[in-house]
Protein backbone atom coordinates (compact mmCIF):
# COMPACT_ATOMS: atom_id res chain seq x y z
CA UNK A 1 0.00 0.00 0.00
CA UNK A 2 1.02 3.70 -0.96
CA UNK A 3 1.91 6.08 2.48
CA UNK A 4 -0.32 8.43 2.13
CA UNK A 5 2.08 11.48 2.47
CA UNK A 6 1.01 14.81 3.55
CA UNK A 7 0.67 17.51 1.20
CA UNK A 8 2.39 20.68 2.78
CA UNK A 9 1.60 23.77 0.93
CA UNK A 10 3.37 27.07 1.07
CA UNK A 11 0.75 28.07 3.67
CA UNK A 12 0.88 25.50 5.67
CA UNK A 13 5.11 26.16 5.50
CA UNK A 14 5.44 29.24 6.01
CA UNK A 15 4.73 30.13 9.66
CA UNK A 16 6.85 26.66 10.60
CA UNK A 17 10.48 29.30 11.15
CA UNK A 18 11.02 27.67 14.80
CA UNK A 19 9.90 30.55 16.35
CA UNK A 20 6.89 31.88 18.44
CA UNK A 21 6.37 28.68 19.69
CA UNK A 22 6.28 27.01 16.35
CA UNK A 23 8.00 23.70 15.24
CA UNK A 24 10.68 24.35 12.64
CA UNK A 25 10.16 22.90 8.93
CA UNK A 26 11.89 23.08 5.98
CA UNK A 27 11.74 21.53 2.52
CA UNK A 28 15.00 19.79 1.07
CA UNK A 29 14.90 18.06 -2.15
CA UNK A 30 10.64 18.24 -2.58
CA UNK A 31 10.43 16.56 0.76
CA UNK A 32 8.93 18.94 4.23
CA UNK A 33 10.93 17.94 7.48
CA UNK A 34 10.62 18.85 10.81
CA UNK A 35 13.68 19.93 11.90
CA UNK A 36 12.91 20.77 15.56
CA UNK A 37 14.59 17.77 17.24
CA UNK A 38 18.16 18.21 15.07
CA UNK A 39 18.35 21.94 16.07
CA UNK A 40 20.23 21.83 19.36
CA UNK A 41 22.56 19.20 17.05
CA UNK A 42 23.43 21.20 14.02
CA UNK A 43 27.08 21.53 14.00
CA UNK A 44 26.47 25.05 12.43
CA UNK A 45 24.06 26.58 14.69
CA UNK A 46 20.88 27.29 15.78
CA UNK A 47 20.43 30.37 14.22
CA UNK A 48 22.33 29.04 10.90
CA UNK A 49 20.20 26.16 10.41
CA UNK A 50 16.73 28.39 11.13
CA UNK A 51 17.99 30.35 7.71
CA UNK A 52 16.37 27.49 5.63
CA UNK A 53 13.06 27.02 8.12
CA UNK A 54 9.94 28.27 7.08
CA UNK A 55 10.90 27.83 3.45
CA UNK A 56 12.78 25.51 0.47
CA UNK A 57 16.35 25.32 2.19
CA UNK A 58 17.61 22.82 -0.92
CA UNK A 59 19.94 25.53 -2.68
CA UNK A 60 21.38 27.27 0.72
CA UNK A 61 21.87 23.57 1.95
CA UNK A 62 23.26 22.84 -1.12
CA UNK A 63 25.35 25.89 -1.23
CA UNK A 64 26.98 25.12 2.12
CA UNK A 65 26.97 21.51 2.43
CA UNK A 66 25.98 19.53 -0.22
CA UNK A 67 28.11 16.38 1.08
CA UNK A 68 25.79 15.88 4.15
CA UNK A 69 23.04 13.17 3.88
CA UNK A 70 19.97 15.11 5.28
CA UNK A 71 17.32 12.07 4.05
CA UNK A 72 19.18 9.67 5.94
CA UNK A 73 19.72 12.19 8.91
CA UNK A 74 16.35 13.09 8.76
CA UNK A 75 14.47 10.39 7.67
CA UNK A 76 12.02 10.08 11.09
CA UNK A 77 11.31 13.54 10.68
CA UNK A 78 9.67 13.65 7.18
CA UNK A 79 6.22 16.06 7.87
CA UNK A 80 5.41 14.94 4.07
CA UNK A 81 5.91 16.46 0.16
CA UNK A 82 5.79 20.13 -0.67
CA UNK A 83 3.05 20.74 -3.45
CA UNK A 84 1.44 24.28 -4.54
CA UNK A 85 -0.93 25.87 -2.90
CA UNK A 86 -3.64 24.36 -5.42
CA UNK A 87 -2.48 20.75 -4.58
CA UNK A 88 -2.92 20.92 -1.22
CA UNK A 89 -5.12 19.36 1.30
CA UNK A 90 -8.86 20.46 1.04
C1 LIG B 1 27.51 22.40 9.11
C2 LIG B 1 24.61 26.00 7.72
C3 LIG B 1 20.93 22.89 7.28
C4 LIG B 1 23.78 19.35 8.89
C5 LIG B 1 27.03 23.65 8.79
C6 LIG B 1 27.82 24.85 8.73
C7 LIG B 1 27.01 25.85 8.36
C8 LIG B 1 25.69 25.29 8.15
C9 LIG B 1 27.38 27.33 8.17
C10 LIG B 1 29.32 24.94 8.99
C11 LIG B 1 29.64 24.95 10.45
C12 LIG B 1 31.13 24.99 10.67
O1 LIG B 1 31.86 24.26 9.98
O2 LIG B 1 31.56 25.74 11.53
C13 LIG B 1 23.37 25.44 7.41
C14 LIG B 1 22.26 26.17 6.84
C15 LIG B 1 21.22 25.31 6.72
C16 LIG B 1 21.69 24.03 7.22
C17 LIG B 1 22.25 27.66 6.45
C18 LIG B 1 19.84 25.58 6.17
C19 LIG B 1 19.59 25.60 4.87
C20 LIG B 1 21.36 21.67 7.73
C21 LIG B 1 20.54 20.48 7.84
C22 LIG B 1 21.35 19.48 8.28
C23 LIG B 1 22.67 20.04 8.46
C24 LIG B 1 19.05 20.42 7.50
C25 LIG B 1 21.07 18.03 8.57
C26 LIG B 1 19.98 17.40 8.24
C27 LIG B 1 25.05 19.84 9.01
C28 LIG B 1 26.22 19.03 9.29
C29 LIG B 1 27.30 19.92 9.33
C30 LIG B 1 26.76 21.24 9.12
C31 LIG B 1 26.25 17.53 9.45
C32 LIG B 1 28.77 19.55 9.50
C33 LIG B 1 29.29 19.28 8.10
C34 LIG B 1 30.76 19.02 8.02
O3 LIG B 1 31.51 19.53 8.84
O4 LIG B 1 31.15 18.30 7.07
N1 LIG B 1 25.74 23.95 8.43
N2 LIG B 1 22.99 24.16 7.62
N3 LIG B 1 22.64 21.36 8.13
N4 LIG B 1 25.40 21.16 8.92
FE1 LIG B 1 24.20 22.65 8.29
Amino acid sequence: KETPYLRVTPSMLKNMTGRKGKDAWMVLGGRVYNITPYIPFHPGGEPELLKGAGRDGTKLFGEIHPWVNYEGMLAACLVGIYVSEEDGEA
